[in-house]
Formats: C-alpha cells, sequence, structure tokens
C-alpha cells in the first residue's frame, strides 16, 4: 500500500480522513504539519503514529539546520539541544495512548544523545538512518507477526476485527488484519466481519476498503450487533490491535474492545490481540495506569460534518478502552504469542 512515503524532505501520507472516497495524499515538510497529521487523524494506529513521529525528527532537524544556514552565526549546542527538546515534545503530545509514539522517538533521540552533538548535517543523517530503519523494521515486524498468529485460525472460518489495525495502521501489511492477510497467503479461506468502530469509523471506513482491496470477503456491521452475531454462532476468531500494553497484559485499544472481550468471553470466542513489541509499556503495572485519549465532541455529534444530535448535549468521548488480561487468550508479537498474558508469562516473554 502506497500510504506512507517518505520523499528524503518530507513526509507524505495518504489522509485517512478521507477515505473510503477519495486518496488525496497530505505532505509533511516540518515537524509540526507531522504532529498535526497525527493528532487530526490524517495518520492514525499506533505502529503508524511511531514511525510518522520518527520522520517528525528529521524534519525538525532539517528545519533547524536549515535556520542554521541562514543564521550569521551557526546555532550553538545548547540551543540545538533545547529546539531538539521542544521537537520531542511537540510529537509526543501529538496523541496520548499509543506507548510506540514515544517508543520511536526516544529511540532517535536515544541514538542521536550518543553522537556527541556533531554538527546538523550529521545529526540530520543519523536521524533519516533510524527513522528510515524504523519504517523497514515494521513491515518485517508485522509479517512475522502474520506468520506468529496465522496458526490460531481455522480453516473456513469468520473473523472479527474491530477499528482497523491494517496496512493503514502500519507501515504495511497490519497487526491483526496482518494475522488475516498471513492466513489467507496460506491458503485459508476466511471471512471477515467488520465492526463500524463508532465514533469515528475506522472499521467502515479504512478496513471494509482495506479488505475489499485485496479480495478479503469482508461483511459490515455496526458496533452493537456483535453480541447478537456471537450468539448467533457467526463468529470463530476475534483478533484486534493495541495502544498499548501493560506489564501485567492489559490492554488499551480503541474504544469498544473491552465490551468485544467481554462478549467474546461470554460465548467462549478466542480473542486474540497482535501487536508489536514496541506496544509494550513495561513501566506500567496495569491498565489502569495507561493515559486515555478523549477527543473532540464532534466525532460523537456528527458523521461527516452532518449534525445527528442536540447541538447542547453533553459528550462524553474517549478514544480508547482497557481490556484486562483475563479476556485475552493470547498476544501475538513478532516474537511469538504469549498464551494467557498475565504479569508472570509477560514476565518470562521478555527475559
Ligand atoms: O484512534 P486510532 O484509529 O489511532 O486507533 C487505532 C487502534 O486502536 C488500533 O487498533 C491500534 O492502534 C493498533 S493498529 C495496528
Amino acid at each position: 500500500m502506497n500510504h506512507f512515503k517518505w520523499d528524503s524532505n518530507q513526509l507524505v501520507l495518504l489522509d485517512q480522513r478521507k477515505l473510503p472516497h477519495e486518496e488525496i495524499y497530505f505532505n509533511c515538510k516540518t515537524h509540526t504539519d507531522v504532529a498535526d497529521a497525527i493528532s487530526k487523524m490524517i495518520i492514525r494506529g499506533a505502529p503508524a503514529i511511531g514511525a510518522a513521529a520518527a520522520f517528525g525528527v528529521v524534519l525538525g532537524l532539517q528545519e533547524l539546520a536549515k535556520k542554521s544556514n541562514n543564521a550569521t552565526d551557526p546555532i550553538k549546542k545548547d540551543q540545538i539541544k533545547n529546539e531538539m527538546k521542544q521537537i520531542e515534545k511537540t510529537l509526543k503530545e501529538s496523541r496520548p495512548t499509543a506507548v510506540n509514539l514515544q517508543w520511536a522517538v526516544d529511540r532517535i533521540i536515544n541514538k542521536l544523545s550518543k553522537l556527541e552533538l556533531m554538527s546538523l548535517e550529521i545529526l540530520v543523517e543519523e536521524a533519516e538512518k533510524e527513522a528510515v530503519e524504523i519504517a523497514k523494521e515494521d513491515k518485517q515486524t508485522n509479517k512475522a507477526i502474520g506468520k506468529n498468529g496465522q496458526s490460531l485460525i481455522d480453516d473456513n472460518s469468520t473473523v472479527l476485527t474491530h477499528c482497523n489495525a491494517g496496512a493503514l495502521a502500519t507501515v504495511d501489511y497490519g497487526t491483526a488484519l496482518g494475522v488475516i492477510r498471513s492466513a489467507v497467503e496460506e491458503g485459508k479461506n476466511l471471512s471477515i466481519i467488520a465492526t463500524e468502530t463508532r465514533p469515528y469509523l475506522q472499521g467502515a471506513r479504512l478496513t471494509a476498503w482495506e479488505l475489499l482491496k485485496e479480495k478479503i470477503p469482508t461483511t459490515l456491521i455496526t458496533d452493537n450487533m456483535v453480541g447478537y452475531c456471537m450468539k448467533k454462532n457467526m463468529i470463530d476468531t476475534v483478533i484486534v490491535g493495541a495502544d498499548r500494553i501493560a506489564k501485567n497484559g492489559d490492554v488499551a485499544n480503541k474504544i469498544g474492545t473491552y465490551t468485544l472481550a467481554l462478549l467474546a468471553h461470554h460465548h467462549n470466542i478466542p480473542f486474540y490481540v497482535a501487536a508489536p513489541i514496541s506496544t509494550f509499556d513495561l513501566t506500567l503495572n496495569n491498565g489502569s495506569e495507561i493515559p486515555i485519549e478523549t477527543r473532540d465532541d464532534d466525532e460523537v455529534t456528527k458523521i461527516n460534518d452532518l449534525s445527528i444530535a442536540p447541538e447542547n448535549v453533553e459528550v462524553f468521548n474517549p478514544s480508547f478502552d482497557i481490556t484486562p488480561n483475563k479476556f485475552v487468550w493470547g498476544i501475538i508479537t513478532e516474537k511469538g504469542v504469549i498464551k494467557k498474558p498475565d504479569k508472570e508469562n509477560i514476565e518470562k516473554f521478555f527475559k
């Protein structure tokens, strides 16, 4: 998929707000363009916003290098450090829940900090190398997640997925949709049920679009139809992505995931989470410590700019929820599947 492209001094992103009807690209030429693209959902999905933020650091340093070249005196080391801190802060604050964003920015900043602040040109060069590597690794990681997860899906079965954890949510291939893609590549005959994912409709707009492009049979349902479909034995497996996983295995993912997990538990349907290791936040004891983003009221009161509610109604719009570890049958990572992900099993996995 051509939705994420680095072009030496700009990051070209498919504007996901316009899908599925228009394929329009947004060019990020500065680090604030990248932060805006992330906060406004031009790009979304944990691994994708991490990789975008990595290129945001590169663009920020390029801006600094230009400023220094145009100045009578080159920018001093202290000023470079301060400006880098500001770039880091702007990017990290663009969205709070997905830890991949902080992970990617920290990875570049840590690499640069080991370089003893050489010339800005070298900092730009090294940051770009690392960002390109992060993007390349993301594709490989998702392929490995797909391979590790595909055996958990039976031939001739129906898989339900929520939100969009596909190629669009990553640099390529996807996590939850990566597992589905890999199973299809193995020759399995699958049907997918995509939940529309209110309020932002990532399932209806993005997952349905992505899967149909590849001719993977997909049926769209509204979020409140899941219980009915499970009761009717229409769903064999649930696979979702994740934005942050605490060290006890509690999972933050798109709002509605917790409800799905509860329903899957009640109906004894396997519930899997597919996520790269960069989505684990081992500094957090459990899900209650994960920051949950609340987004604009308009996402709830409007659909495509059309108002669907009284103007003065109070709105609550948390973008993510926490699924307790006890409902998760396994977390599929690039290094293998963590079955029954609790504190002990996660500790063992990371040893
Ligand atoms: O608000 P979004 O669209 O960024 O939320 C995305 C999700 O919740 C995904 O499931 C998650 O980031 C995993 S993407 C591989």
